[in-house]
């Protein structure tokens, strides 16, 4: 008889109010499934978006990430961190095609240890719906997603939001929320598919149609992401395939 399959499931807990709401939920002997693996933060926002997409690298079924309700991080806004950076790895994971639902962040206090059984509860079963998530598989599209959150733009980007959207530039004007979540994905999206070349590149030279198999990407996207790179610095072409042009790549 084939064996019911038991999700695997990496949770981040923030110490001072997630981490806590776990311990009462033990001592409380509240019910949930035995599906997690926890690795204790000081604070959810020192959780680097890329040690989510490392924890489904490393096989894991699903990554969650808990913290303190907003108002109540003990580093002020470091929660407010995560929940940006969070939606921006679920978009990722969603673009990427490896699903928005294998990562997910939720706040617990340290008084709600049967909110934390429930949460454990809900996303064990919903990560059991989903079924294994094989990083065989993704093992490029993950390879790719975490090549953006470490891309410099990316972090640049995210580090200047505060700056971007709190205060206004030398010409009086501040982006909206909105405005900027818009040209973070903008950005991401681009990069994503910078990085998915870059991750094929490391094979060797390439035509552009072999990337563009490889990739998924269109002939079109691949030779318009081929010039920013190349602009960057960052590949360099090697000659022809027929009429193709070949690319290598120049990162370290
Ligand atoms: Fe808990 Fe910051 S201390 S989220």
């Amino acid at each position: 008889m084939e064996e019911a399959f038991e999700p695997r499931i990496l949770a981040f807990l923030c110490n001072w109010c997630s981490y806590a709401g776990a311990d009462l939920a033990g001592v409380s002997r509240f019910q949930y499934p035995p599906t997690i693996r926890i690795i204790r933060t000081m604070c959810s926002g020192r959780v680097d978006p890329v040690h989510v997409v490392e924890g489904l690298m490393s096989g894991y079924d699903c990554v969650l990430v808990f913290g303190c309700h907003f108002g109540d991080c003990h580093y002020v806004d470091g929660n407010l961190y995560t929940a940006k950076r969070m939606d921006v790895v679920k978009w990722l994971l969603d673009l990427s095609g490896v699903g928005a639902d294998r990562a997910e962040v939720r706040w617990v206090s340290a008084a709600e240890g049967q909110l934390f059984a429930d949460y454990v509860t809900e996303l064990t079963e919903r990560t059991r719906k989903l079924g294994p998530f094989d990083p065989e598989t993704f093992s490029l599209p993950l390879a790719a997603v975490a090549g953006v959150l470490n891309s410099v733009r990316f972090r640049w980007l995210t580090g200047m939001e505060r700056q971007l959207t709190e205060r206004e530039n030398v010409y009086h004007r501040k982006l909206e929320e909105d405005q900027f979540k818009q040209v973070l994905k903008t950005v991401a999206g681009l990069e994503y598919q910078k990085a998915l070349i870059l991750e094929v590149l490391k094979e060797g030279a390439q035509s552009v149609r072999e990337i563009s198999r490889k990739t998924k990407l269109s002939v079109y996207e691949v030779s318009l992401r081929l010039t920013d790179l190349e602009k960057a610095g960052q590949v360099e072409l090697k000659g022809y395939e027929g009429t193709t042009p070949r690319f290598i790549s120049l990162a370290a």
